[in-house]
């Protein structure tokens, strides 16, 4: 149905309106009596074998939306109808921001892919936190965090404080982006001095609370091996619960999609199936060579329940999607729970 009928509507509008289209369409039919049980129905796999333990939380299933989709965490209880078992909303910044100027989305339909430099453009930790007292469903929320472009990089530890603070109440977990590339200069605070600056002082802030929040990583894929032991160090180190593999790429190599429209898109993240096989290597890697000292939640380029597999056999312990969601469709989170049950 999605295939056939809705992704050809939407892919006639650029990519941005089509979300845009989608979240206004979801809101509405949402609301009409009777709806959200007949999606519940359709695209959610209730199964206590799917239920999952980590970090002090229990997630319904392993199959999480990443960060992105609901910047705004306009719709995270609707999603949950749609059989995720988590939501990561974000990134969020202290203050509201605009983001890059448009077009700042674009299809590789040949690729299964994605190119964005949408630049964090979110309504600010304030009003989302407002948003997300309004839950009710059970579903995992995480916070995603990050930096005001207009804060300088040396003050960024400032900015992940206050929206920490500011979402704590209001989220189930927090992952620090440090890897968009969309931010000037954000990937330089993956390097030891500022990132363990960052970690220190968001666990130094849990610590003060009665309850603790699991703080997870989120790193990008283009880093090498010598620095990705360096953030195993600095997980350990730091304590923190976890890691989410991986953002975005800033890789072109290996495309389907003509060089002169690649080149015609310009800078940004690429997303999607061409990730797919480098996001598998960095959960590898990182699995085993910290002998899985810590949970690692697989992300980049799902866009079948076989890929969600390997991922999982690669050492992840939950797995999050974007671009397989929009080329695939809401069906594709149903097929991959059924597979993971299959799979015993
Ligand atoms: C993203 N992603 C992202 N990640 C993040 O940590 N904060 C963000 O604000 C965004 N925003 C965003 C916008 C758009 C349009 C896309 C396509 C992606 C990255 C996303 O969460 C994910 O890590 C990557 O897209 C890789 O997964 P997929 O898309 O290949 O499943």
């Amino acid at each position: 149905m999605y295939k056939l009928f809705i992704k050809p509507l939407l892919f006639k509008f650029d990519a941005e309106t089509a979300h845009k289209i989608v979240f206004t369409l979801l809101a509405l039919v949402t609301k009409i009596p009777g709806v959200k049980a007949i999606v519940y129905f359709i695209y959610s796999t209730n199964n206590k074998k799917l239920e999952r333990n980590l970090f002090g939380l229990k997630f319904k299933n392993p199959v999480g939306m990443a960060a992105g989709f609901d910047k705004n965490a306009k719709l995270f209880n609707e999603f949950s109808y749609f059989g995720f078992g988590f939501v990561e909303i974000g990134t969020v910044t202290p203050l509201p921001q605009d983001g890059n100027e448009k077009p700042r989305l674009f299809r590789l339909p040949k690729d299964n892919a994605l190119i964005n430099r949408m630049g964090f453009n979110n309504d600010g930790a304030t009003v989302i936190s407002k948003r997300l007292q309004k839950r009710y469903t059970s579903v995992i929320v995480g916070g995603n965090i990050g930096k005001n472009k207009s804060t300088l990089l040396e003050n960024a530890a400032e900015d992940y404080e206050k929206c920490f603070n500011e979402l704590f109440d209001v989220v189930h977990y927090f992952a620090v982006n440090v890897s968009s590339p969309n931010t000037p200069g954000l990937r330089s605070l993956q390097e030891k001095g500022p990132l363990t600056e960052i970690l220190l002082r968001l666990q130094k802030l849990n610590q003060l609370k009665d309850k603790p929040k699991p703080i997870l990583l989120k790193i990008a894929p283009d880093l090498t091996n010598e620095q990705l032991d360096e953030i195993i160090e600095i997980i350990l180190q730091t304590k923190i619960s976890g890691i989410i593999a991986t953002n975005t790429t800033i890789e072109r190599s290996g495309l389907s999609t003509a060089e002169v429209e690649i080149d015609a898109m310009g800078n940004g993240g690429l997303s999607g199936l061409p990730l797919n096989k480098r996001a598998t290597e960095v959960i590898s890697y990182i699995a085993k060579k910290s002998n899985k000292a810590f949970p690692i939640i697989g992300v980049g380029g799902i866009h079948s329940a076989e890929d969600a597999m390997e991922k999982l056999n690669a050492g992840a312990d939950l797995v999050q999607l974007y671009t397989g969601y929009v080329y695939e469709g809401p069906a594709l989170v149903k097929k991959i729970n059924k597979r993971i049950l299959e799979n015993g």
